[in-house]
Order: C-alpha cells, then structure tokens, then sequence
C-alpha cells in the first residue's frame, strides 16, 4: 500500500491514449490498491492510473459519503447514456479549481474485475458524472477542455462560529 504522487494539468502523461489491461497480475493489483490508497488520501471522488503516470485503461470511484465503497474498472467503456446534467467538476489533476461541464445523467458502463470477468455498472447523477470524468482521463481528456464557462477557483466556504 502507497500513496502514488498525482500528475498535474501540464503533464503530458494526463494527455496520452491509455493501453488496454491484458492481464491482472501482482503489479496490477498493487497499483489497484495504491490507486485506493491514493484516492481516499487525497479525498476523491475517483482517480484514473494516467493520474499517477501508469497508461493504463484503470479507474477507481467511490462515490460513497463514507469512503467505503470503492468501484474498480478495468478497461471501462460506456455503452450507454441518457439525458444530461449540468454541474460543478473538478479534478485532483487540476487543484484548486472547478468548472461546470454538461454530462449525461445516466451512464452504463461495460467493465472488467480484478478476475477479469465482465460486469456492467449503471449510475447516475455523481456516479455517471464520476464515470465519464475518469474515463475521458484513459482517453488523454481534461475536463478543463469541456468546461462551459471557464475555470473558477475553489472557494472554501468559512464555518460561521456563534
Ligand atoms: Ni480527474
């Protein structure tokens, strides 16, 4: 277990075409878990392997308010979506800032697991926004490149004490 430095906008790594995941070996399934790892440190909503350097076609989601939910999605590819949304993005790729970006709000996803057996994955709202996001990154895509009404920075809301 490790937490994997994250790649920021200006990389060209976050840029490139991912490779297809062959095979789930050792090395896979440790990079499976400090993909994890570095997910949840960094307090995520998912992280693709082209985030940490490695061109593979790799997501990790948790969309769980509790952080104990992870989904991992080898070779994930969308084969289906439905209607749209319109809402705020952000990326760790990309920090301290957040954009809005129209998304569908429905996403049905073809995946592997780590025994290489085919499942689907359906989500909405957050997850389907969440899955379109990471998968964009397999393809060398930002969401900065999608985004309607340019950047903004990330304002912390301040906790009123009284
Ligand atoms: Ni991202």
């Amino acid at each position: 277990m490790a937490i994997r430095n994250i790649r920021e906008i200006g990389d060209s790594v976050l840029t490139k075409i991912s490779r297809e995941v062959k095979e789930v070996d050792k090395r896979l399934l440790i990079l499976i878990d400090d993909m994890l790892d570095t997910l949840y440190d960094s307090q995520g909503v998912g992280l693709a392997a082209p985030q940490i350097g490695v061109l593979k076609r790799l997501v990790v989601i948790d969309v769980s308010e509790e952080g104990n939910d992870p989904i991992i999605l080898i070779n994930p590819e969308i084969i289906a979506t439905d209607g749209s949304q319109i809402g705020d993005e952000g990326c760790l790729s990309v920090p301290g800032k957040v954009g809005t970006v129209e998304r569908p709000n429905y996403v049905k996803v073809k995946a592997y697991d780590k025994k290489m057996k085919e499942f689907t994955l359906e989500g909405t709202e957050l997850l389907a926004r969440a899955l379109c996001h990471e998968i964009d990154h397999l393809n060398g895509e930002l969401y900065v490149d999608k985004v309607t009404d340019g950047l903004r920075d990330v304002v912390f809301e301040t906790e009123e004490v009284d």
